[in-house]
């Protein structure tokens, strides 16, 4: 596996993979590696020729310097995870080298990015999206693959690539989960022991919803039932709970009779985690 520092040095791997007509996947981290990040690199190698990896903790995407500092990292553990993954490139750089001394440019979607998580955490969007447009332009892949989990991040991303008319496809992958239920993240491993097992409550409101959907259901009553079953466990501070149409992450209210997405924060002493769901009646 190539492991690359500078803008140069992945420019001219990936070149050399496009002078010899092969395609390329991209699959963007913040390191901390699990089987949900392994997963989109197991899509990316099926879909393609090459697979390249970044691994950037993003400091602009962070809104309180305290959760940066405490985002794990692990480099010498994530680049044999990404060996045996069979990933043929990976860029890790340092933050001056993605955000130059004097840097002044920024992406937002300006709708987007600013409503449901984006509200709990301002800025957050405007830093996955100057990121991942850097990224882009850095690593010029075929496809790039994004997790479901991050459901907002995904749409965000998606608009982005549409509207600047980006190159490449967008893939999304579904969430890989814990034997309980519980969505993999990298801050998990944040979680005390007693936080790890009230931490399953969220994938349980969300199952308890799509049982509810399944027999007829209203928005406000599905609200209701999520947050009841969220706040029946006393180590979860509930920080929001979205139902809205699944592509557009608009409101809506009455009969569930489209396709919604379910997007839940809560923290868990120090640490927030998100899960989401989408759900067809
Ligand atoms: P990170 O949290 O490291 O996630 C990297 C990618 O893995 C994202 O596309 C995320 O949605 C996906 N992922 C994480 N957990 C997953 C799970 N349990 N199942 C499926 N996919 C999962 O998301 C980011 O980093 C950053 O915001 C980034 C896009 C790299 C920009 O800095």
């Amino acid at each position: 596996m190539e492991i690359c520092a500078s803008v140069e040095d992945i420019r001219s791997v990936v070149a050399g993979y496009k002078r010899a007509g092969e395609s390329v996947g991209l699959v963007t981290t913040m390191g901390a590696l699990h089987e949900g990040h392994l997963t989109l690199m197991r899509r990316a190698r099926a879909d393609h020729d090459r697979v390249v990896a970044t691994i950037f903790v993003n400091p602009t995407q962070f809104g309180e310097v305290a959760d940066l500092a405490h985002y794990p990292s692990d480099d010498a553990r994530d680049i044999d995870l990404l060996k045996g993954e069979g990933v043929d490139a990976l860029f890790l750089p340092e933050v001056a080298v993605i955000y130059p001394p004097g840097d002044e440019t920024i992406v937002e979607t300006t709708e987007l990015a600013n409503k449901l998580h984006g509200k709990v955490r301002p800025g957050h969007f405007r830093g996955v999206a100057t990121v991942v447009a850097r990224l882009f332009n850095i690593c010029l892949p075929d496809a790039a693959y994004f997790g479901e989990k991050d459901y907002q991040q995904l749409q965000v991303i998606r608009r982005m690539v549409r509207d600047l008319h980006f190159p490449l496809a967008i893939v999304g992958v579904p969430t890989v989960r814990e034997p309980d239920g519980l969505a993999m993240s990298s801050r998990n491993v944040r979680l005390t022991e007693a936080d790890r097992a009230a931490a399953v409550v969220l994938n349980r409101s969300l199952s308890e919803a799509e049982r509810l959907v399944a027999g007829g259901t209203t928005v406000e009553a599905l609200g209701d039932a999520i947050r009841a079953v969220i706040r029946s466990e006393p180590r979860a501070t509930l920080r929001a709970v979205d139902i809205v149409a699944a592509e557009t992450l608009t409101p809506v209210s009455g009969p569930v009779t489209g396709k919604i997405a379910i997007m839940l924060s809560a923290e868990f002493g120090s640490v927030l985690l998100i899960d989401q769901r989408e759900i067809a009646p």
